[in-house]
């Protein structure tokens, strides 16, 4: 079976999450840098990856790398890859995004040219043809270039793997579900716990908590551009692996995960999210204030992305919101709180010291990933729901 090298970007801040995910899906890693994670796998652990991985933003098939610091060197190293074992030929083939960080070639668009030139050079010499049609399937290339060292990659997702297909509707400042999913994961939050968003927007915390607790997989409902490359990946190892998510996935949980919000709009947009995503009959969605923020059973866990004050108008209100959250939380027994912000004041305002604390970029913004954690509860009390216990 040919291996290839596969490499998947990430949040800025999630590398280590993302590894995780990849060795527990049964593969190596190779590599960890800033923003991707790299690993070995065949045909099969592209499909599996791109189905499967809930915090990679999409799987590229490494081509290959080099030093360039002339666009010479950039057309004669691109030209030396061994493009027609990817790219059939009458393949659609085009450098779909570049990115330059600390590099002497830094252009998008003239890497993006002077690529697509030296791939149909080498193109024209392997298939000994002058032109290509281009009608077939699509091949994006995505390139980075960091301190001139050129790494290429073959893009096997197409929409970005964030997209899980349930966010048809938009909210004030969403998180990407990539993102959500990694904040998850970063708890100790497991199926049978409580799980409260009280700040849920369009309900994607919720909604990737209730699909890990369904162990469904998030690509499971939604294609991927390499579905379409029957040179390199047969359609029947697709189907097993669309065929593997679905008898993975365990209906029968019953896990107890809210989201509230005080906008109305909010929750009709989380709820209609919650139906797209087949999780609605599994989140309690409900309009709320923060200041109404209580819950009588113990050991639950707060995981959520409130409002962080960038724009001038809202600054002023965040002392007093961050004061909420702190008496709301300090209300609760036995509770622990995960909160992403880029508020600065937030341990202040919320009037206690996170036990932990993680640097995350939301997008190209800095946010800090707050973990006040709380106790855990006793043996008898954990494992209680996995479809036990019934909601009330
Ligand atoms: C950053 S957004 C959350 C986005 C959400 N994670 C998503 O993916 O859509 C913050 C949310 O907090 C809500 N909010 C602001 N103040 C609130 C309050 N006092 N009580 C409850 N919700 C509030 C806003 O309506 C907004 O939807």
């Amino acid at each position: 079976m040919r291996k290839f090298e596969l490499i998947a970007p990430c949040h800025f801040g999630l590398e280590a999450v993302l590894k995780k995910e990849i060795i527990d899906l049964g593969y190596d890693v190779s590599q960890v840098e800033d923003g991707r994670v790299t690993f070995i796998g065949d045909d099969e652990a592209v499909c599996r990856a791109n189905i499967g991985l809930r915090t990679a933003d999409r799987i590229l098939i490494k081509v290959g790398s080099f030093h360039a610091v002339t666009f010479d060197e950039l057309f004669e190293n691109t030209k030396a890859l061994a493009w027609e074992e990817y790219i059939p030929s009458d393949g659609k083939f085009w450098v779909a995004k570049a990115a330059s960080i600390k590099s002497k070639l830094f252009s998008p668009s003239d890497i993006q040219s002077i690529m697509k030139k030296a791939m149909v050079e080498r193109l024209k010499q392997v298939y000994g043809i002058q032109w290509f049609t281009e009608e077939g399937e699509p091949y994006p290339i995505r390139v980075f270039l960091m301190k001139d060292t050129v790494t290429v990659g073959l893009d096997t997702t197409g929409d970005s793997l964030h997209k899980r297909g349930y966010r048809k509707l938009a909210a004030k400042a969403p998180i990407a579900e990539t993102l959500a999913a990694a904040l998850i994961m970063l708890t100790p939050w497991r199926r049978d716990r409580i799980l409260v968003d009280p700040f849920c927007g369009s309900g994607t915390i919720p909604i990737e908590a209730a699909l890990m607790a369904a162990n469904a997989a998030p690509g499971m409902k939604r294609g991927f551009t390499a579905v379409r490359w029957e040179n390199l990946i047969a359609k029947k190892v697709w189907d097993d692996c669309y065929e593997e998510a679905g008898d993975l996935a365990d209906w029968s949980v019953k896990p107890d995960i809210s989201g509230y919000d005080f906008d109305p709009e909010m929750i009709r947009i989380a709820k209609q999210n919650a139906r797209l995503a087949g999780m609605e009959k599994w989140i309690r969605f409900e309009e709320r204030d923060i200041g109404q923020l209580s819950h009588k059973e113990r050991y639950g866990f707060i995981i959520t992305n409130p409002p962080y004050g960038e724009r001038l108008e809202e600054k002023e209100a965040m002392p007093a919101l961050y004061k909420k959250i702190g008496e709301r939380f300090g209300a609760l027994d036995a509770w622990s709180l995960y909160m992403i912000t880029s508020y600065e004041e937030a341990e202040k305002d919320i009037g206690r010291r996170a036990d932990k604390n993680r640097k995350i970029y939301n997008g190209m913004m800095k946010t800090y990933y707050y973990q006040f954690m709380g106790p855990k509860p006793p043996k008898a009390d954990r494992g209680k729901a996995d479809g036990l216990e019934q909601r009330n």
